[in-house]
Protein backbone atom coordinates (compact mmCIF):
# COMPACT_ATOMS: atom_id res chain seq x y z
CA UNK A 1 0.00 0.00 0.00
CA UNK A 2 1.04 3.36 -1.05
CA UNK A 3 2.26 5.24 2.25
CA UNK A 4 1.34 8.69 2.35
CA UNK A 5 3.69 11.71 2.99
CA UNK A 6 2.97 15.57 3.27
CA UNK A 7 3.42 17.14 0.28
CA UNK A 8 7.30 18.84 -0.37
CA UNK A 9 7.76 21.91 0.96
CA UNK A 10 5.09 21.12 3.54
CA UNK A 11 4.95 19.85 7.20
CA UNK A 12 2.77 18.33 10.36
CA UNK A 13 3.28 20.25 13.46
CA UNK A 14 2.77 18.53 16.45
CA UNK A 15 4.16 18.10 20.08
CA UNK A 16 6.62 20.78 20.55
CA UNK A 17 6.11 22.36 17.39
CA UNK A 18 2.87 23.07 17.51
CA UNK A 19 2.78 24.13 21.25
CA UNK A 20 6.06 26.88 19.74
CA UNK A 21 3.73 27.75 17.31
CA UNK A 22 0.45 28.55 19.10
CA UNK A 23 2.52 30.47 21.65
CA UNK A 24 4.01 32.39 19.11
CA UNK A 25 0.76 32.81 17.65
CA UNK A 26 -0.74 33.99 21.02
CA UNK A 27 2.13 36.41 21.60
CA UNK A 28 1.16 38.25 17.59
CA UNK A 29 -2.20 38.48 18.82
CA UNK A 30 -1.42 40.19 22.04
CA UNK A 31 1.14 42.34 20.25
CA UNK A 32 -1.98 43.13 17.94
CA UNK A 33 -4.49 44.16 20.79
CA UNK A 34 -1.59 46.05 22.39
CA UNK A 35 -1.14 48.50 19.52
CA UNK A 36 -4.70 48.57 18.94
CA UNK A 37 -4.79 46.76 15.33
CA UNK A 38 -8.27 44.78 14.70
CA UNK A 39 -7.88 41.16 13.90
CA UNK A 40 -9.74 40.23 10.10
CA UNK A 41 -10.03 37.12 8.67
CA UNK A 42 -9.45 36.80 4.61
CA UNK A 43 -9.42 34.26 2.33
CA UNK A 44 -6.78 31.89 1.53
CA UNK A 45 -7.73 31.97 -2.39
CA UNK A 46 -7.69 35.05 -4.30
CA UNK A 47 -7.34 35.93 -7.97
CA UNK A 48 -4.21 35.73 -9.44
CA UNK A 49 -4.73 38.91 -10.46
CA UNK A 50 -5.23 40.68 -7.73
CA UNK A 51 -2.37 38.82 -5.30
CA UNK A 52 0.25 39.40 -9.06
CA UNK A 53 -0.11 43.30 -9.19
CA UNK A 54 2.81 44.57 -7.67
CA UNK A 55 4.12 41.12 -5.97
CA UNK A 56 7.37 41.50 -7.74
CA UNK A 57 8.43 38.72 -10.46
CA UNK A 58 10.51 36.37 -7.61
CA UNK A 59 6.76 36.22 -5.83
CA UNK A 60 4.52 35.84 -9.12
CA UNK A 61 6.85 32.74 -10.21
CA UNK A 62 6.51 30.97 -6.99
CA UNK A 63 2.66 31.48 -6.58
CA UNK A 64 0.61 28.38 -6.49
CA UNK A 65 -1.94 28.72 -9.14
CA UNK A 66 -4.92 27.29 -10.38
CA UNK A 67 -8.45 27.49 -12.49
CA UNK A 68 -11.07 26.80 -9.86
CA UNK A 69 -13.85 24.71 -11.22
CA UNK A 70 -15.40 27.84 -12.63
CA UNK A 71 -12.39 28.61 -14.75
CA UNK A 72 -11.25 31.46 -12.30
CA UNK A 73 -7.68 31.70 -12.68
CA UNK A 74 -6.95 32.11 -8.48
CA UNK A 75 -3.92 31.62 -6.45
CA UNK A 76 -2.82 30.49 -2.66
CA UNK A 77 -2.10 33.37 -0.86
CA UNK A 78 1.57 34.12 -1.33
CA UNK A 79 1.27 36.85 1.39
CA UNK A 80 -1.42 38.99 3.47
CA UNK A 81 -0.75 42.65 2.20
CA UNK A 82 -2.74 42.63 -1.14
CA UNK A 83 -5.79 40.73 0.66
CA UNK A 84 -5.82 43.48 3.22
CA UNK A 85 -5.13 46.33 0.33
CA UNK A 86 -8.04 44.86 -1.30
CA UNK A 87 -10.54 45.04 1.50
CA UNK A 88 -9.43 48.66 2.57
CA UNK A 89 -9.96 49.67 -1.56
CA UNK A 90 -13.16 48.53 -1.29
CA UNK A 91 -15.47 46.98 1.82
CA UNK A 92 -13.77 49.24 4.16
CA UNK A 93 -13.47 52.42 1.87
CA UNK A 94 -15.23 54.59 4.29
CA UNK A 95 -14.63 53.19 7.36
CA UNK A 96 -12.16 56.13 10.04
CA UNK A 97 -8.75 56.27 9.67
CA UNK A 98 -6.11 55.31 9.99
CA UNK A 99 -6.96 51.56 9.57
CA UNK A 100 -4.94 49.28 11.97
CA UNK A 101 -5.32 45.19 10.80
CA UNK A 102 -3.88 42.01 11.92
CA UNK A 103 -4.32 39.08 10.20
CA UNK A 104 -2.73 35.54 11.12
CA UNK A 105 -2.48 32.27 9.17
CA UNK A 106 -0.94 30.54 6.36
CA UNK A 107 0.90 31.51 3.31
CA UNK A 108 1.99 29.77 0.18
CA UNK A 109 4.78 29.84 -1.92
CA UNK A 110 6.50 27.75 -4.20
CA UNK A 111 10.30 28.37 -2.99
CA UNK A 112 12.75 25.63 -2.68
CA UNK A 113 12.50 23.81 0.83
CA UNK A 114 15.48 24.32 2.79
CA UNK A 115 16.49 25.24 7.00
CA UNK A 116 13.20 28.05 7.62
CA UNK A 117 12.04 27.77 4.11
CA UNK A 118 8.96 25.63 3.40
CA UNK A 119 6.03 26.04 1.10
CA UNK A 120 3.49 26.50 3.54
CA UNK A 121 4.41 28.53 6.39
CA UNK A 122 2.57 31.04 8.76
CA UNK A 123 3.17 34.84 9.29
CA UNK A 124 1.27 37.37 11.52
CA UNK A 125 1.04 40.35 9.26
CA UNK A 126 0.28 43.86 10.76
CA UNK A 127 -0.85 46.91 8.42
CA UNK A 128 -1.31 50.74 9.24
CA UNK A 129 -3.37 52.54 6.49
CA UNK A 130 -4.33 56.58 6.24
CA UNK A 131 -1.40 57.74 6.95
CA UNK A 132 2.20 58.62 5.54
CA UNK A 133 3.28 60.25 9.12
CA UNK A 134 6.66 58.92 10.14
CA UNK A 135 5.10 57.87 13.43
CA UNK A 136 3.55 55.28 11.71
CA UNK A 137 6.86 53.94 10.22
CA UNK A 138 8.10 53.74 13.71
CA UNK A 139 5.03 52.02 15.06
CA UNK A 140 5.90 48.86 12.70
CA UNK A 141 9.34 49.26 13.74
CA UNK A 142 8.03 49.12 17.80
CA UNK A 143 5.86 46.41 17.07
CA UNK A 144 7.89 44.27 15.67
CA UNK A 145 10.68 44.81 18.19
CA UNK A 146 7.40 44.13 21.00
CA UNK A 147 6.70 41.14 19.17
CA UNK A 148 10.55 39.48 19.45
CA UNK A 149 11.14 40.53 22.87
CA UNK A 150 8.08 39.49 23.93
CA UNK A 151 9.14 35.65 22.71
CA UNK A 152 12.55 36.46 24.24
CA UNK A 153 14.52 37.08 20.71
CA UNK A 154 17.79 38.93 20.79
CA UNK A 155 17.23 40.54 17.51
CA UNK A 156 18.11 43.40 14.59
CA UNK A 157 16.69 45.49 12.34
CA UNK A 158 18.22 45.78 8.86
CA UNK A 159 16.72 49.13 6.86
CA UNK A 160 16.90 50.80 4.10
CA UNK A 161 14.92 53.29 1.79
CA UNK A 162 13.56 52.35 -1.55
CA UNK A 163 12.61 56.56 -1.94
CA UNK A 164 16.13 57.29 -2.53
CA UNK A 165 16.28 54.49 -5.42
CA UNK A 166 13.04 55.70 -6.94
CA UNK A 167 13.96 59.21 -6.46
CA UNK A 168 17.30 58.76 -8.53
CA UNK A 169 16.03 56.40 -11.23
CA UNK A 170 12.50 58.70 -11.88
CA UNK A 171 14.80 61.91 -11.87
CA UNK A 172 16.93 60.37 -14.62
CA UNK A 173 14.17 58.62 -16.42
CA UNK A 174 14.56 55.28 -16.14
CA UNK A 175 11.70 53.06 -16.76
CA UNK A 176 9.40 51.61 -14.64
CA UNK A 177 10.18 47.98 -15.81
CA UNK A 178 13.88 48.66 -15.66
CA UNK A 179 13.53 50.35 -12.25
CA UNK A 180 12.18 46.97 -10.74
CA UNK A 181 14.06 44.44 -12.36
CA UNK A 182 16.79 46.20 -10.51
CA UNK A 183 15.57 46.46 -7.41
CA UNK A 184 14.90 42.66 -8.11
CA UNK A 185 18.67 42.53 -8.95
CA UNK A 186 19.58 43.86 -5.51
CA UNK A 187 17.38 42.22 -3.26
CA UNK A 188 19.48 39.27 -4.33
CA UNK A 189 22.84 41.23 -3.81
CA UNK A 190 23.58 41.15 -7.34
CA UNK A 191 24.76 44.62 -7.71
CA UNK A 192 27.11 44.35 -10.31
CA UNK A 193 23.74 43.10 -12.44
CA UNK A 194 21.74 45.77 -11.80
CA UNK A 195 24.30 48.83 -12.44
CA UNK A 196 25.31 46.82 -15.64
CA UNK A 197 21.29 47.00 -16.24
CA UNK A 198 20.99 50.41 -15.51
CA UNK A 199 24.06 51.76 -17.30
CA UNK A 200 22.69 50.24 -20.65
CA UNK A 201 19.33 51.42 -20.26
CA UNK A 202 20.63 54.75 -20.26
CA UNK A 203 21.84 56.04 -17.09
CA UNK A 204 25.27 58.13 -17.25
CA UNK A 205 28.45 56.83 -15.99
CA UNK A 206 28.07 59.82 -13.35
CA UNK A 207 24.84 58.36 -11.79
CA UNK A 208 25.85 54.85 -11.84
CA UNK A 209 29.11 56.05 -9.61
CA UNK A 210 26.64 57.77 -7.43
CA UNK A 211 24.95 54.08 -7.23
CA UNK A 212 27.51 52.28 -6.19
CA UNK A 213 28.78 54.71 -3.58
CA UNK A 214 25.37 53.84 -2.29
CA UNK A 215 25.86 50.51 -2.09
CA UNK A 216 28.95 50.72 -0.74
CA UNK A 217 26.87 52.61 2.34
CA UNK A 218 26.49 50.34 5.40
CA UNK A 219 26.77 50.19 8.85
CA UNK A 220 25.08 50.73 12.58
CA UNK A 221 26.00 54.46 13.03
CA UNK A 222 23.05 55.00 11.76
CA UNK A 223 22.69 59.00 11.49
CA UNK A 224 26.54 58.82 10.20
CA UNK A 225 25.57 57.25 7.19
CA UNK A 226 22.51 59.27 6.67
CA UNK A 227 24.65 62.38 6.00
CA UNK A 228 26.93 60.55 3.64
CA UNK A 229 23.82 59.43 1.83
CA UNK A 230 22.31 63.31 1.99
CA UNK A 231 25.97 64.53 0.66
CA UNK A 232 25.53 61.93 -2.00
CA UNK A 233 22.14 62.68 -3.47
CA UNK A 234 22.09 66.08 -2.77
CA UNK A 235 21.13 66.50 -6.56
CA UNK A 236 18.09 64.56 -6.33
CA UNK A 237 15.42 66.20 -4.62
CA UNK A 238 13.46 63.57 -4.14
CA UNK A 239 15.96 61.34 -2.70
CA UNK A 240 17.09 64.35 -0.20
CA UNK A 241 13.17 64.02 0.98
CA UNK A 242 13.44 60.35 1.31
CA UNK A 243 17.00 60.80 3.08
CA UNK A 244 15.08 63.15 5.32
CA UNK A 245 11.90 60.77 5.97
CA UNK A 246 14.33 58.07 7.01
CA UNK A 247 16.36 60.43 9.22
CA UNK A 248 12.88 61.17 10.59
CA UNK A 249 11.88 57.33 11.48
CA UNK A 250 14.94 56.39 13.07
CA UNK A 251 14.62 59.07 15.30
CA UNK A 252 11.41 58.60 16.85
CA UNK A 253 12.38 54.54 16.88
CA UNK A 254 15.28 55.46 18.86
CA UNK A 255 14.07 58.04 21.22
CA UNK A 256 11.53 55.62 22.54
CA UNK A 257 13.63 52.39 22.58
CA UNK A 258 17.18 53.60 22.41
CA UNK A 259 18.40 49.88 22.88
CA UNK A 260 17.23 48.57 19.50
CA UNK A 261 19.42 47.28 17.81
CA UNK A 262 19.69 48.80 14.16
CA UNK A 263 21.50 48.27 10.92
CA UNK A 264 21.30 51.01 7.88
CA UNK A 265 22.49 49.11 4.15
CA UNK A 266 21.95 52.07 1.53
CA UNK A 267 21.48 48.89 -0.84
CA UNK A 268 19.12 46.86 1.13
CA UNK A 269 15.83 46.04 -1.44
CA UNK A 270 13.35 43.86 -1.54
CA UNK A 271 11.72 42.03 -3.39
CA UNK A 272 7.98 42.78 -3.09
CA UNK A 273 7.26 45.83 -5.94
CA UNK A 274 5.09 47.68 -4.02
CA UNK A 275 7.51 49.23 -1.81
CA UNK A 276 7.46 53.12 -2.08
CA UNK A 277 9.96 54.47 1.09
CA UNK A 278 11.09 53.05 4.34
CA UNK A 279 12.08 49.04 3.82
CA UNK A 280 13.19 46.73 6.91
CA UNK A 281 13.88 42.99 8.34
CA UNK A 282 14.93 41.20 11.36
CA UNK A 283 17.63 38.90 12.04
CA UNK A 284 18.67 36.88 14.73
CA UNK A 285 22.28 36.06 15.09
CA UNK A 286 22.96 32.41 14.09
CA UNK A 287 20.62 32.88 11.58
CA UNK A 288 20.69 34.26 8.15
CA UNK A 289 17.32 34.25 6.64
CA UNK A 290 14.94 37.07 8.33
CA UNK A 291 12.56 36.53 10.45
CA UNK A 292 10.16 39.30 9.01
CA UNK A 293 10.11 41.64 6.75
CA UNK A 294 8.39 45.00 5.78
CA UNK A 295 7.68 48.19 4.68
CA UNK A 296 5.90 51.18 3.16
CA UNK A 297 3.40 50.96 0.56
CA UNK A 298 1.66 54.10 -0.14
CA UNK A 299 0.28 53.26 -4.15
CA UNK A 300 -0.91 50.13 -3.47
CA UNK A 301 -4.59 50.64 -2.53
CA UNK A 302 -5.19 52.83 -5.36
CA UNK A 303 -4.33 50.20 -7.55
CA UNK A 304 -7.18 47.99 -5.97
CA UNK A 305 -9.55 51.02 -7.02
CA UNK A 306 -9.30 52.87 -3.57
CA UNK A 307 -8.71 56.35 -3.16
CA UNK A 308 -4.74 56.90 -2.55
CA UNK A 309 -4.23 55.44 0.79
CA UNK A 310 -0.69 55.39 2.18
CA UNK A 311 0.30 52.51 3.94
CA UNK A 312 3.51 51.03 5.83
CA UNK A 313 3.27 47.55 7.29
CA UNK A 314 5.10 43.83 8.24
CA UNK A 315 4.70 40.09 8.23
CA UNK A 316 6.77 37.80 10.28
CA UNK A 317 7.49 34.79 9.53
CA UNK A 318 6.43 32.59 12.45
CA UNK A 319 8.17 29.27 11.39
CA UNK A 320 11.25 31.22 11.32
CA UNK A 321 10.84 32.72 14.54
CA UNK A 322 9.88 28.77 16.62
CA UNK A 323 13.52 28.05 14.70
CA UNK A 324 15.41 30.78 16.24
CA UNK A 325 13.43 30.33 19.45
CA UNK A 326 14.76 26.45 19.32
CA UNK A 327 18.48 27.68 18.24
CA UNK A 328 18.33 29.74 21.72
CA UNK A 329 16.81 27.54 23.71
CA UNK A 330 13.82 30.19 24.65
CA UNK A 331 11.42 27.93 26.04
CA UNK A 332 7.31 27.82 25.87
CA UNK A 333 5.49 27.34 28.80
CA UNK A 334 4.52 23.72 28.19
CA UNK A 335 1.17 23.28 27.66
CA UNK A 336 -1.76 20.82 28.40
CA UNK A 337 -4.46 20.31 26.18
CA UNK A 338 -6.33 19.51 29.45
CA UNK A 339 -4.53 19.15 32.73
CA UNK A 340 -6.86 17.20 34.61
CA UNK A 341 -8.20 13.51 33.82
CA UNK A 342 -11.12 11.73 35.33
CA UNK A 343 -10.59 8.42 35.62
CA UNK A 344 -13.18 5.22 36.31
CA UNK A 345 -11.93 2.45 38.76
CA UNK A 346 -13.99 0.01 36.64
CA UNK A 347 -16.38 -0.42 33.69
CA UNK A 348 -19.46 0.62 35.56
CA UNK A 349 -18.22 3.54 36.65
CA UNK A 350 -18.10 4.73 33.61
CA UNK A 351 -21.12 6.58 32.78
CA UNK A 352 -20.59 8.57 36.28
CA UNK A 353 -17.04 9.28 34.99
CA UNK A 354 -18.71 10.86 32.13
CA UNK A 355 -21.09 12.96 33.92
CA UNK A 356 -18.66 14.40 36.16
CA UNK A 357 -16.61 15.41 33.44
CA UNK A 358 -19.66 17.15 31.72
CA UNK A 359 -20.17 18.78 35.16
CA UNK A 360 -16.59 19.93 35.70
CA UNK A 361 -16.55 21.03 31.55
CA UNK A 362 -19.76 23.39 32.56
CA UNK A 363 -17.75 25.36 35.65
CA UNK A 364 -15.33 26.04 32.98
CA UNK A 365 -12.37 23.28 34.11
CA UNK A 366 -10.92 21.71 31.44
CA UNK A 367 -11.24 17.91 31.98
CA UNK A 368 -10.33 14.89 30.08
CA UNK A 369 -11.99 11.43 30.53
CA UNK A 370 -10.02 8.09 30.51
CA UNK A 371 -11.29 5.77 27.83
CA UNK A 372 -9.23 3.57 26.70
CA UNK A 373 -10.63 1.35 29.32
CA UNK A 374 -6.60 1.55 31.08
CA UNK A 375 -6.03 0.18 34.70
CA UNK A 376 -6.00 2.18 37.14
CA UNK A 377 -2.13 2.13 37.62
CA UNK A 378 -1.45 2.78 33.61
CA UNK A 379 -3.75 5.77 33.73
CA UNK A 380 -1.88 7.50 36.56
CA UNK A 381 1.48 6.90 34.93
CA UNK A 382 0.62 8.13 31.66
CA UNK A 383 -1.11 11.54 33.13
CA UNK A 384 1.87 11.52 35.13
CA UNK A 385 4.40 11.35 31.86
CA UNK A 386 2.12 14.07 30.43
CA UNK A 387 2.84 16.46 33.28
CA UNK A 388 -0.76 16.63 34.13
CA UNK A 389 -1.62 18.58 37.36
CA UNK A 390 -5.22 16.41 38.56
CA UNK A 391 -6.49 12.85 38.46
CA UNK A 392 -10.07 13.01 39.38
CA UNK A 393 -10.96 8.98 40.57
CA UNK A 394 -14.54 8.14 40.27
CA UNK A 395 -14.69 4.89 42.88
CA UNK A 396 -17.91 2.76 43.41
CA UNK A 397 -18.05 3.39 47.34
CA UNK A 398 -17.24 7.63 46.80
CA UNK A 399 -20.05 7.46 44.08
CA UNK A 400 -22.40 6.22 46.03
CA UNK A 401 -21.74 9.24 48.77
CA UNK A 402 -21.39 11.77 46.84
CA UNK A 403 -17.36 11.89 46.48
CA UNK A 404 -14.09 12.64 44.81
CA UNK A 405 -10.67 11.09 44.90
CA UNK A 406 -8.48 13.93 43.62
CA UNK A 407 -5.05 12.94 43.16
CA UNK A 408 -2.36 15.81 43.05
CA UNK A 409 0.09 14.05 40.95
CA UNK A 410 3.01 16.63 41.45
CA UNK A 411 2.66 16.02 45.01
CA UNK A 412 1.24 12.76 44.43
CA UNK A 413 -1.11 13.13 47.81
CA UNK A 414 -4.90 12.21 47.53
CA UNK A 415 -7.96 13.16 49.32
CA UNK A 416 -11.53 12.27 49.05
CA UNK A 417 -13.65 15.32 49.00
CA UNK A 418 -17.35 16.66 48.00
CA UNK A 419 -18.08 17.00 45.02
CA UNK A 420 -18.07 20.50 45.21
CA UNK A 421 -15.15 20.95 47.06
CA UNK A 422 -12.93 18.79 44.48
CA UNK A 423 -14.69 21.79 41.96
CA UNK A 424 -12.70 24.10 44.17
CA UNK A 425 -9.94 22.56 44.41
CA UNK A 426 -9.58 22.04 40.57
CA UNK A 427 -10.38 25.78 40.14
CA UNK A 428 -7.52 27.10 41.57
P1 LIG B 1 8.20 38.95 2.95
O1 LIG B 1 9.55 39.49 3.29
O2 LIG B 1 8.01 38.37 1.62
O3 LIG B 1 7.18 40.13 3.18
O4 LIG B 1 7.81 37.86 4.03
C1 LIG B 1 7.81 38.14 5.41
C2 LIG B 1 8.45 37.02 6.20
O5 LIG B 1 7.82 35.77 5.88
C3 LIG B 1 9.91 36.77 5.87
O6 LIG B 1 10.74 37.68 6.53
C4 LIG B 1 10.09 35.37 6.39
O7 LIG B 1 10.29 35.38 7.80
C5 LIG B 1 8.76 34.73 6.09
N1 LIG B 1 8.89 33.88 4.88
C6 LIG B 1 8.90 34.26 3.60
N2 LIG B 1 9.03 33.20 2.77
C7 LIG B 1 9.11 32.10 3.57
C8 LIG B 1 9.23 30.69 3.32
N3 LIG B 1 9.29 30.19 2.10
N4 LIG B 1 9.27 29.86 4.39
C9 LIG B 1 9.20 30.35 5.65
N5 LIG B 1 9.06 31.66 5.95
C10 LIG B 1 9.02 32.53 4.93
C11 LIG B 1 5.84 40.03 2.98
O8 LIG B 1 5.24 38.99 2.87
C12 LIG B 1 5.12 41.37 2.98
N6 LIG B 1 3.71 41.12 2.70
C13 LIG B 1 5.34 42.11 4.28
C14 LIG B 1 4.60 43.40 4.38
C15 LIG B 1 3.44 43.63 5.00
N7 LIG B 1 4.97 44.52 3.78
C16 LIG B 1 4.06 45.46 4.04
N8 LIG B 1 3.10 44.92 4.78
Amino acid sequence: MTEFKTVRGMRDLFGEDSETMLHIEEKARETAKLFGYEEIITPIVESYELLAAKSGDEVKSRMFVFKDLGGRNVALRPEFTASVARLVATTLRNAPRPYRLFCVGSIYRYDEPQKGRYREFWQSNYELMGTDRPEADAEILLLTARLMQSVGLDFSLKLGHTGIWRGIFNQEGLPDNVQNSAMQLMDKKQYDDALELVQKAGLSKKCTTILQELIDLKGKKVFNIIDNIATIVHDYPKACAAVDNLREILSLVLEIAPETDMMLETGFARGLEYYTGMIFEVYVPNLEIALGGGGRYDRLIELFGGNPIPAVGVAHGLDRMMLAMKGRKTSTETRIAAPNVVIPVNEEMRKPAFMISQKLRTEGIPVEMEIMGKKMGKALEDANKRKMKFAIIVGEEEWKKGLLVVRDLEKREQTTLKIEEAHNKLRK
